[in-house]
C-alpha cells in the first residue's frame, strides 16, 4: 500500500498478519509488469491533465517521477519487497517518495482493478508480437528444410503403419500449414487483447471526468471495453491466448514425436548432430533426443495453465475478485515455455538433425506402399476400383507368401491376374512415380509440392502479410 502505510486507510486499526501479507502479495511475480505499469500510469497522468483534473505541471512532475522509477529499475535499484504488496502499490509508493504529495493525485479516477487489466493486456500484446516473430522464423526454417528435400522421399504412415510414399517436403509442409494457422490465431487473439479497460475504475466507472479514449489511444489500444464490469473482470483474452499457445505446443509436440521416432535405430531416418543431443551418464553408445522430448514434455504445462485459468474464472461473480490475481503466473510461464520451445525447435531443425537420404530411399522401396498405385493403374484402364482393390490384395498376398515385392513379379504373372497389365506397370511401381502421380490439389506430387512451397514462401516472406494467411 502507498506511502509505507501499515494499514489501508483510517478504516483499519491493525496491520496485516505477516504471513497473510506474504500470502496476499503478488509483487514476487507481478514485478514482470513494471514497465507496463509505468506506461499505463504515464498515460493516465497525462489524460488527467488533458481533462483538467490535474494541472499540466502536476502531470509533468508525475510523469518525471514515473520515468525516474523506470531508470531506477533499469539500474537495479528499485527492488520493492512484499510490504509493497503488488507492483501497482510499489510504483505509487515510490512515486510519492520521489515527487511528494502530487504523486498522491495519480490514482484519481482509477482502481488497481482497471490498472492490472491494462498492464496485463499491454504485456501480453508485446509478448504476442515477439511470439509472432519466433513463429515466423520457425516457419521459415521448416520451409528451408522442405525446399532442400522436395526430391527426398519418406514413407507416409496411417496408424503408424507404412501407407504411401511422400515427398519429404510435403511432410514438412504439413507443419508449415499448422504454423500458418498458429500465426493467424495469435493475430486474432491479439485483437481481443488490444482493448482498453482503463477508466472502468473499480467496477462501475468513475465520476471523475476521465477520457477513456485518450488513454486507449496513448497506449495503442484499438478500442475500449464498452461495459465497466466486463472490463475489470474479463480474462477471456488470457484464456484465448492460452488456447492458442496450447495449439502451438500441440504442433511442436507432434513434430517432436516424429523426430524422436525418426532418430531411433528402428527408423534411422535422421541422425542427431552433437549440437542438440545429449549422451547417457551410463551407456556410452547413447545419443538422446532431449530437445524434442523436452518440448513434448513441456506441452503439458501450457495445457495445464489453460485449464487452471478456466477453472479460476468459471465461478466468479462479477466483477473483480482476488482470485484473478492467479491469472498471472500461469500466463507468464505459458509465454516463456512457448517462446523457449519455439526457439529450441528452430535450432533443432537448423542444426540438430540430418535426414539420411540412403536410409529413406531404402525405406520407401522395400514394402507394399505402392499397392494403391497398382489398383489405380487398373482403374485408369477401365477396371472398377473395388474390383482392382481385390485383385491387388491377392497379388500382395502372393508376394508375402513368396517373400518378394510387387516389382519382383514377372509380367506374365501380372497378366494372369488381369490382361490390362503391361510392361509399364514396372515404372508405375517406382516410388518416385508413385509420388509424382499424386497431382490432386494439396497432394504430394512433386509439381504440387513446388507450388505449395512457392505459396508458403510468400506467406512467410514478410510480417505484413501475416493477417492474410
Ligand atoms: N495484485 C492484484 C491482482 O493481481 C491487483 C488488483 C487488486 N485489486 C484489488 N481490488 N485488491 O489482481
Amino acid at each position: 500500500m502507498p506511502e509505507g502505510q501499515s494499514r489501508w486507510s483510517q478504516r483499519f486499526d491493525d496491520a496485516l498478519h505477516p504471513f497473510i501479507a506474504r500470502f496476499n502479495a503478488s509483487i514476487g511475480f507481478d514485478f514482470t509488469l513494471l514497465h507496463q505499469d509505468l506506461e499505463g500510469s504515464i498515460a493516465h497522468g497525462r489524460m488527467l491533465a488533458a481533462c483538467g483534473v490535474i494541472t499540466a505541471a502536476e502531470a509533468e512532475q508525475i510523469v518525471g517521477g514515473l520515468e525516474t522509477i523506470g531508470h531506477e529499475a533499469a539500474a537495479g535499484t528499485f527492488r520493492p519487497g512484499v510490504d509493497a504488496e503488488d507492483v501497482h502499490f510499489a510504483v505509487e509508493r515510490r512515486l510519492i517518495e520521489l515527487v511528494g504529495d502530487v504523486g498522491k493525485k495519480l490514482h484519481t479516477g482509477r482502481s488497481r482493478n482497471d490498472q492490472v487489466g491494462t498492464d496485463l493486456r499491454l504485456w501480453l500484446r508485446g509478448e504476442i508480437d515477439e511470439l509472432q516473430v519466433l513463429l515466423r522464423r520457425y516457419g521459415q526454417t521448416l520451409l528451408r528444410l522442405a525446399e532442400a528435400h522436395v526430391e527426398t522421399m519418406i514413407p507416409g504412415y496411417t496408424h503408424l503403419q507404412r501407407a504411401q510414399p511422400l515427398s519429404l517436403a510435403h511432410h514438412l509442409l504439413a507443419y508449415v500449414e499448422m504454423t500458418r494457422r498458429d500465426r493467424q490465431r495469435l493475430d486474432q487473439v491479439r485483437q481481443r487483447v488490444n482493448v482498453s479497460p482503463l477508466g472502468a475504475a473499480a467496477l462501475a466507472g468513475t465520476p471523475v471526468p476521465v477520457d477513456r479514449r485518450h488513454t486507449a489511444a496513448a497506449l495503442g489500444f484499438a478500442d475500449i471495453y464498452r461495459n465497466s464490469l466486463d472490463a475489470v473482470s474479463d480474462r477471456d483474452f488470457a484464456v484465448d491466448f492460452l488456447a492458442a499457445a496450447s495449439l502451438v505446443m500441440v504442433h511442436l509436440s507432434r513434430l517432436s514425436e516424429e523426430v524422436i521416432l525418426w532418430a531411433s535405430h528402428e527408423f534411422a531416418f535422421v541422425r542427431l548432430t552433437d549440437r542438440c543431443a545429449t549422451g547417457s551418464s551410463l551407456m556410452p553408445q547413447k545419443k538422446n533426443p532431449d530437445v524434442p522430448e523436452l518440448v513434448r514434455g513441456k506441452t503439458g504445462r501450457v495445457f495445464g495453465h489453460l485449464q487452471a485459468l478456466l477453472t479460476v474464472t468459471k465461478g466468479l461473480p462479477l466483477a473483480y475478485n482476488k482470485d484473478l490475481q492467479e491469472d498471472k503466473e500461469g500466463l507468464f510461464d505459458a509465454v516463456r515455455t512457448t517462446r523457449d520451445c519455439l526457439k529450441a525447435m528452430t535450432i533443432l531443425l537448423e542444426e540438430g538433425l540430418c535426414f539420411q537420404p540412403r536410409r529413406l530411399a531404402e525405406a520407401v522401396g522395400d514394402d507394399f506402399a505402392n499397392a494403391t498405385d497398382v489398383a489405380d493403374y487398373l482403374v485408369a484402364r477401365g477396371v472398377p476400383f473395388r474390383q482392382a482393390y481385390g485383385l491387388v490384395g491377392g497379388l500382395v498376398k502372393t508376394c508375402l507368401q513368396e517373400g518378394i515385392l510387387l516389382r519382383d513379379l514377372p509380367l506374365g504373372r501380372w497378366q494372369q491376374v488381369h490382361p490390362a497389365f503391361a510392361e509399364d506397370i514396372f515404372a508405375a511401381l517406382e516410388p518416385r512415380q508413385v509420388v509424382a502421380a499424386r497431382l490432386s490439389e494439396g497432394g504430394t506430387g512433386f509439381v504440387r509440392v513446388r507450388e505449395a512451397l512457392e505459396q508458403a514462401r510468400i506467406a512467410f516472406a514478410d510480417a505484413t502479410g501475416e493477417e492474410n494467411l
